[in-house]
């Protein structure tokens, strides 16, 4: 099994959903949380976009314990200088420079030719390689890149002494077999790739980031860019908790693990919530409040027969459990369960005026919760109800 590192870019790309910015006590406790729950490198901010960044990298390298500490900077020298200075102190840093390598970041943004992009990305690796072993680099914007072009500069940065090449879906335009065959073709043709991890930086506008990561993973990239909950600019980046998850579920597709321990996730995930003050959509994957709820009749009775009727993951395996949601939509097997769980028996008749309590209760309220079910067997009706 090949092992795919986890890049967790919370602190950085997820801080940059508009709204999200987190105290530097809050954005410690997350450093902490995803170093101790295994991620390979936390990207701990971009050090000169402002002096409470700096100050926040520069807090979470000196702490952190085990992942690698990496901090952003555009091909500049004071960027580079700013972000050398800030993980200067970490057991392992990484300086992670990037720049815009498609026609239209270029021409509309930058200015600048793909001549004088290529020579900033050679000076500024080169440069970062004097403060630092370990050197990304990332061509933003890659997927709307000439490929022809991303081989020239990743060539070029490999030469110059990058230690992993990363290819963002800035945009998040890309599909999934496009991925696929842009990763192959950049493994093909970069000169010098064998000396470096191919890593992969996607983003959701099209609600495809985990997709085209996972795309990417088949391809032979060995390191994700994500975010816890999924969060960052615009729709966000490529979920931690999917990336991880998928792997371990679909070992058989993509023969690859990551060393992220999978029962810290819901914990990581309310840390995130309540710090950036953004609350995780109930329906989301892995975290989200009803990824492991059942309401339908027939599913919770599947459930109760056998978990894997409807549930791929294992509740547990990600610091969660089942529950089955009781409603209008419902049935008698999970009703009686959980009135069974909550220590109320009943006779025949006791069962069926139960029932149709319950149905009368689930027609006007969403969800039946346990304090109602302890009210209608305490009815009058139900005098025969033992609890
Ligand atoms: O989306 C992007 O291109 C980025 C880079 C800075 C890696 O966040
Ligand atoms: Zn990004």
């Amino acid at each position: 099994m090949e092992t795919v590192e986890i890049f967790d870019t919370t602190l950085r790309d997820g801080e940059q959903s508009p709204g999200a910015a987190m105290t530097a006590s809050t954005r410690l406790t997350i450093a902490r949380l995803l170093d101790e729950a295994g991620v390979d490198t936390i990207e701990a901010g971009f050090p000169i976009s402002n002096e409470v960044s700096f100050a926040s990298v520069k807090a979470i390298a000196k702490r952190t314990r085990h992942a690698r500490v990496a901090a952003l900077a555009r091909c500049t020298q004071e960027d580079i200088e700013a972000a050398a200075g800030a993980v200067s102190t970490a057991r392992r840093p990484r300086i992670h420079v990037f720049i815009a390598t498609s026609p239209v970041h270029l021409r509309h943004k930058l200015g600048i030719s793909t001549g004088r992009a290529l020579e900033m990305a050679t000076d500024a690796v080169s440069r970062a390689r004097t403060y630092c072993d370990d050197v990304e680099f990332s061509a933003e914007d890659a997927t709307r890149s000439d490929p022809a072009f991303l081989v020239q500069i990743f060539s070029a940065a490999v030469a110059a002494g990058a230690t992993t090449l990363n290819v963002p879906d800035t945009v998040g335009y890309i599909t999934p077999a496009e991925m696929e065959a842009l990763i192959g073709y950049l493994r093909a043709h970069i000169t010098g790739v064998e000396r470096v991890r191919i890593s992969v930086h996607t983003h959701d506008d099209l609600g495809m980031a985990t997709a085209n990561a996972l795309a990417a993973v088949r391809a032979g990239a060995r390191q994700v860019e994500c975010t816890i909950n999924g969060i960052g600019e615009r729709a966000g980046n490529c979920a931690l908790e999917e990336i991880v998850v998928a792997l371990q579920t679909r070992a058989d597709v993509f023969g690859a693990a990551t060393r992220f321990d999978t029962a810290n996730l819901q914990h990581i995930s309310k840390a995130v919530a309540r710090g950036t003050r953004m609350p995780v959509q109930k329906n989301k994957a892995v975290v989200g409040a009803n990824a492991f709820a059942h309401e339908s009749g027939i599913h919770q009775d599947g459930v109760l027969k056998d978990r894997s009727t409807y549930e791929i993951v294992d509740p547990r395996s990600v610091g969660r459990a089942t529950t089955l949601t009781l409603g209008r939509n419902s049935g008698r097997h999970a009703l009686f369960a959980r009135a069974g769980a909550l220590g109320l028996t009943f006779d025949e008749e006791g069962r069926r005026e139960f029932a149709r309590a319950f149905d009368r209760l689930a027609a006007q309220q969403a969800s039946v919760g346990d304090a109602d079910l302890m009210a209608l067997a305490a009815g009058s009706a139900l005098t025969e109800c033992a609890s």
